[in-house]
């Protein structure tokens, strides 16, 4: 069982950030009063990596740093992770749930870059200006109007609607495409969107496709051999979603077969693991087909929203104890905690718990002012707001409930 009992003081709170985190959140950390934070521009080597963690209570990683049983085993004042990127499989979420640390991301801060990709190789792929490019690179005059476009007036099929599905749609018609959409959810359609009748039926109607799903059982290969059929001729078809969406080979062949006009792929089935690898794809010998090395949401402006986003979400956590968007974690929206005092506990969710809770309150006479209870099938997270007279020799009998993870005071 962890104990958090020094008094709230933020900048005595120990905030690690590592592997070149943007400038953005160390600037948010200091604006709020928290004033120690260790920085470091790489992934910091395992010995290293626990004496800097040893006394640490808020930490921010991007994909480099495994964060592991082992590893957690040395961060007894750690109570939150932040990854400041979109993944989270650097982190054992479940290790970190049970020793009641919060994980948190970012996975909404580079929506707006990978739309303006998205968007600026549609207007260069309706054009065929990657071939003309290409063959210009090696010295040939490709000077002909045949196959090049205007986007005005052309219909784009947007496959997952969500964040960057919307983003792209509004962008899009304002230059004058006529946006459909296909989603498995209800979704409001923005502008003159509308959504299309079937998957098949947005395939059959669009010059441009542009899958955003994410990866799951029903989207793998979702655009297969059998639905490149439903593709109108000379049509453009788009994927910075993920590298699982679209069936390489089947794709290979529509190339081949000269039934797309061009292709723009930011994503792949496999990918490398580092800028030293080569990158492998038979899609490298098709001039008409833009590749990107997994770059839709790196740009400057992402990275600062990053910094931004997770420092935020740390600092509400640490600051009022709200759980909002946690990826491992009972996720509970609090409201602030004016004049009262604030303790969150953190137990293993088993039944009888939440009335010891509250016998520990009634039995020392005090007055909850406002509780709240998130709960998911390990862990269970209380928040309750109680007088400020009263909060020490509560919060006491309070870590002694059998079951307790860790309990947090917010002054
Ligand atoms: P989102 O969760 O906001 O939207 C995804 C949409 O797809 C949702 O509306 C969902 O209902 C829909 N969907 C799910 N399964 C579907 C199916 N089988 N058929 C049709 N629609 C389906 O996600 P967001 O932020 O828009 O991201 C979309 C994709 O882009 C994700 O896969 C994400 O990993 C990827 N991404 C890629 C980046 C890059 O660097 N290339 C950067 C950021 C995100």
């Amino acid at each position: 069982m962890t104990t958090q009992v020094e008094s709230f003081n933020k900048a005595q709170i120990k905030i690690v950030l590592l592997e070149g985190i943007h400038p953005s959140a160390e600037k948010v950390f200091s604006q709020d009063g928290y004033t120690n934070i260790v920085t470091a521009n790489k992934s910091l080597p395992e010995q290293e990596l626990i004496e800097t963690l040893k006394d640490a209570r808020y930490l921010g990683i991007r994909s480099r740093t495994q964060i592991t049983p082992e590893l957690l085993a040395h961060c007894s004042k750690l109570e939150a992770i932040g990854c400041f990127c979109i993944g989270t499989n650097q982190v054992n979420l479940e290790k970190t749930k049970i020793l009641g640390i919060p994980v948190f991301n970012a996975p909404f801060a580079n929506t707006r870059s990978v739309a303006e990709l998205v968007l600026g190789e549609m207007i260069l792929l309706l054009r065929g200006i990657p071939t003309k490019n290409a063959a210009a690179h090696r010295g040939e005059w490709l000077k002909t109007a045949e196959n090049s476009f205007e986007t005005r007036g052309k219909i784009l099929g947007i496959v997952g609607y969500g964040h960057i599905g919307t983003q792209i749609g509004i962008l899009a018609e304002n230059l004058g495409m006529k946006v459909q959409y296909f989603d498995i959810e209800n979704k409001l359609a923005l502008g003159n969107a509308r959504a299309a009748e079937s998957y098949y039926s947005l395939l059959e109607t669009s010059d441009v496709i542009s899958f955003h799903v994410p990866e799951t059982p029903l989207t793998k290969n979702m655009m297969n051999a059998e639905a490149f059929q439903h593709i109108k001729k000379d049509s453009i078809l788009l994927n910075a979603s993920r590298g699982t969406v679209i069936d390489i080979e089947a794709l290979e062949q529509a190339l081949e077969s000269k039934h797309l006009l061009g292709a723009a792929i930011d994503v792949y089935p496999k990918e490398p693991k580092s800028n030293q690898e080569e990158f492998i794809s038979p899609l490298r010998r098709f001039d008409n087909v833009i590749l990107t090395p997994h770059i839709g949401g790196s740009t400057k402006e992402a990275q600062a929203n990053i910094g931004i986003e997770v420092s935020e979400k740390l600092i509400k956590y640490s600051n009022n104890g709200s759980t909002i968007s946690a990826v491992n974690f009972p996720e509970a929206a609090l409201p602030p905690h004016m004049n009262k005092h604030r303790i969150c506990h953190i137990h293993h969710n088993e039944p009888g718990i939440l009335a010891r809770i509250n016998d520990v309150f009634s039995s020392n006479n005090v007055n909850i002012s406002a509780q709240y209870l998130q709960t998911d099938e390990a862990v269970g997270y209380v928040v309750t707001d109680i007088d400020y007279s009263s909060s020490d020799k509560v919060f006491e009998a309070l870590k002694k409930i059998p079951k307790t993870i860790r309990t947090r005071i917010l002054y």
